[in-house]
């Protein structure tokens, strides 16, 4: 039986805290010495925001997108595809996972589109070309993906890793895409977790302002994996431990499962 793919968004808030991030690179290692090859793309916001504020830098947020002006962007980079990109890859390479960190700038990887002027150095993907990946997961490497984007001044642009990650999904029609958060799924308006939503269930959800924010692009990066043909889309709790190996080995139902 061939491999089985899983792309797998690590959460910002997630990633801080160091006996997780070692519990996640344990499960990890586990998976890749097994039946599957993983890809990991990795969010930054709170390091991000860390940075930023160290430059007396401030900004603004419109629908969960940060405004993006130059001097931004080139810490957002800095950052992501510079001190968080290769600490993921450290804290891999320390469970035996050979871990190759890439920026989407890489090989081609994620062309975007200047989303909207008035958020700036934002974008929005147009194009993804995942030969590189496809190349270090061949090779035995696991891929480890800096959300940012060549713009068409072949300048970076600022993409959210969330979409990102469902583009790379969709583009490799991954058998797993999952999301890891620092939540336990989607939550109802009553705060319990619901454990699937469909398209139609995702929309009057928003329409209702019970996703909002940082979900929003979670439940649509799922929704644009599925219908570009990955196979099972799933938003997963990283603090609960092994979720990950509990979910792709032993398909416990936990976290949210996106339905087409
Ligand atoms: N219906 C919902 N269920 C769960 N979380 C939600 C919901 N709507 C909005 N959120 C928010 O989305 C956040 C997760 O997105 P985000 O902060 O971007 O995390 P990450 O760093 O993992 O991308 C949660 O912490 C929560 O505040
Ligand atoms: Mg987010």
């Amino acid at each position: 039986m061939s491999a089985s793919l899983a792309v797998i968004k690590y959460g910002g808030h997630a990633m801080d805290q160091a006996d997780l991030a070692a519990a996640f690179a344990t499960d990890l290692a586990q998976l890749n010495q097994e039946n599957y090859r993983t890809v990991l793309v990795h969010g930054g916001g709170p390091q991000i925001s860390s940075l930023l504020s160290r430059l007396g830098l401030t900004s603004r947020f419109v629908n969960g997108l940060r405004v993006t002006d130059e001097k931004t962007m080139e810490a957002v980079e800095m950052v992501l595809a510079g001190t968080v990109n290769k600490s993921v890859v450290a804290s891999l390479a320390a469970h035996n996972v050979s871990a190759c960190g890439i920026s989407g700038r890489d090989a081609g990887l994620l062309r975007a589109e200047i989303k909207d002027a008035q958020l700036g150095r934002v974008g929005n993907i147009s194009q993804v070309n995942p030969s590189v990946l496809s190349c270090l997961l061949d090779h035995g490497f696991v891929p480890v993906v800096a959300p940012i984007a060549q713009g068409p001044d072949m300048q970076a642009l600022n993409v959210n890793a969330d979409t990102a990650a469902g583009a790379l999904a969709g583009a490799l029609k991954a058998e797993y895409f999952v999301l890891i958060s620092d939540v336990p799924g989607v939550l109802s308006q009553e705060g319990k977790l619901l454990p699937s939503l469909n398209r139609h269930t995702i929309k009057t959800l928003i329409q209702e302002q019970v996703i909002t924010g940082g979900m929003i692009p979670k439940v649509e990066a799922c929704l644009f994996a599925l219908a570009q043909g990955a196979g099972k889309a799933l938003i997963l709790d990283g603090r609960s431990p092994s979720s990950l190996l509990r979910f792709l080995k032993n398909n416990e139902p936990l976290g949210t499962l996106v339905l087409p």
